[in-house]
């Protein structure tokens, strides 16, 4: 089938099945899943969440904790509705188990992203909007698509993820410039400490990164991040790099690839910056993880949580339980 089909089928099969009580006969709840955790001061009932990308609209987020995620991160959610790339856009590499993907932020929007968590009532674990700027905003003004996200989000959200790692809307990586990352930290942490105050609660802020990043620009922005006071890193989102998969007739595809063959590269930037970070930022690891044991080495790596998204197309839930149980 294809993919993009697959991917509207089976999200809507999910909600069917949540809504009819179907999903909860199938997959009742597991008590031995609880593991809570402390991170960036929130309560995590385990250590594995669902990577942004699959429930771009948060409309799925009780059916998706159903099944053992501790984390859903929903988005990533623009200040407009947007419909993305054009079709095909989303690409199997099977014997790769990855997967090579240029949606381009297809969305409904935040104000619909926040009205959709708004309605998820039996969700008991954290819901993250991961926030992106719309393709016709020029960088100039992206600031100002994050601060209309991080004002709408702010009330219904656990935490906010910056996305300044897609590949797949022009421009965008520019932002992980060490100048303009710390501009945009710091337009962003001031707003948080405005709408905190209003609202009573604190919410964190997270920068979502590109696992292409040499060594020098990781020490540069993780001085941005310690200066600027940043509450969270999530490391890592795809890649642009073909080598893993060269041969393979989808492989110059243009887009990010995530998967199996991102695991080595994203889990050396994830190191990278735990090295420079020295405990003081949590940071998120994902990108590759495919088995209980990768999930081990994005925590040995420094992770303090971790998240799935291809793995979780090829091998499906039982994949969550198994690393919810064992980290
Ligand atoms: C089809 C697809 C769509 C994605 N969309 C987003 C997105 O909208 N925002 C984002 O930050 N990451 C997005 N990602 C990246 C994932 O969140 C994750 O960082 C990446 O896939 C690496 O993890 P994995 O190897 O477990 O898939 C997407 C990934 C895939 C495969």
């Amino acid at each position: 089938m294809d993919p993009e089909t697959a991917h509207h089928l089976s999200m809507a099969g999910l909600r069917t099945a949540e809504a009819t009580g179907m999903l909860a006969l199938a997959s009742p709840d597991h008590p031995e899943l609880d593991r809570p955790v402390e991170v960036m001061g929130l309560t995590f009932p385990n250590r594995i969440g669902l990577a942004a990308g699959l429930d771009k609209e948060g409309n799925t987020i009780d059916a998706l904790g159903r099944l053992g995620f501790g984390h859903v991160e929903i988005g990533t959610i623009t200040p407009r509705p947007q419909p993305g790339n054009p079709k095909p856009r989303l690409f199997r590499l099977i014997p790769h188990e990855a997967i090579i993907n240029r949606m381009g932020f297809n969305n409904s929007g935040i104000e619909s992203g926040v009205e959709n968590v708004s309605r998820s009532r039996r969700y008991r674990g954290v819901i993250g909007f991961n926030i992106g700027k719309n393709k016709v905003t020029p960088n100039e003004q992206a600031a100002d698509d994050y601060l209309i996200c991080l004002r709408a989000a702010f009330p219904v959200a656990g935490y906010i993820a910056v996305n300044l790692s897609s590949p797949n809307t022009p421009g965008l990586r520019d932002l992980q410039g060490a100048e303009a990352s710390a501009r945009l930290l710091e337009t962003l942490k001031r707003e948080q400490e405005k709408l905190a105050a209003e609202h009573g609660k604190q919410v964190p802020l997270l920068f979502k990164v590109a696992p292409d990043l040499d060594d020098a620009h990781i020490k540069d922005l993780a001085r941005v991040f310690r200066d600027g006071g940043l509450d969270g890193l999530i490391a890592t989102n795809t890649t642009l790099d073909r080598e893993a998969v060269a041969g393979h007739p989808r492989a110059n595809e243009a887009g990010g690839l995530s998967g199996k063959p991102v695991f080595r590269k994203s889990t050396d930037v994830l190191a990278a910056f735990a090295a420079e970070l020295g405990g003081r930022i949590p940071i998120i690891g994902v990108g590759g993880i495919s088995s209980v044991e990768d999930a081990r080495e994005k925590i040995r790596a420094g992770a303090s949580l971790v998240q799935i998204y291809t793995s979780f197309i090829y091998q499906g839930p039982r994949l969550v339980r198994e690393i919810a149980r064992d980290l």
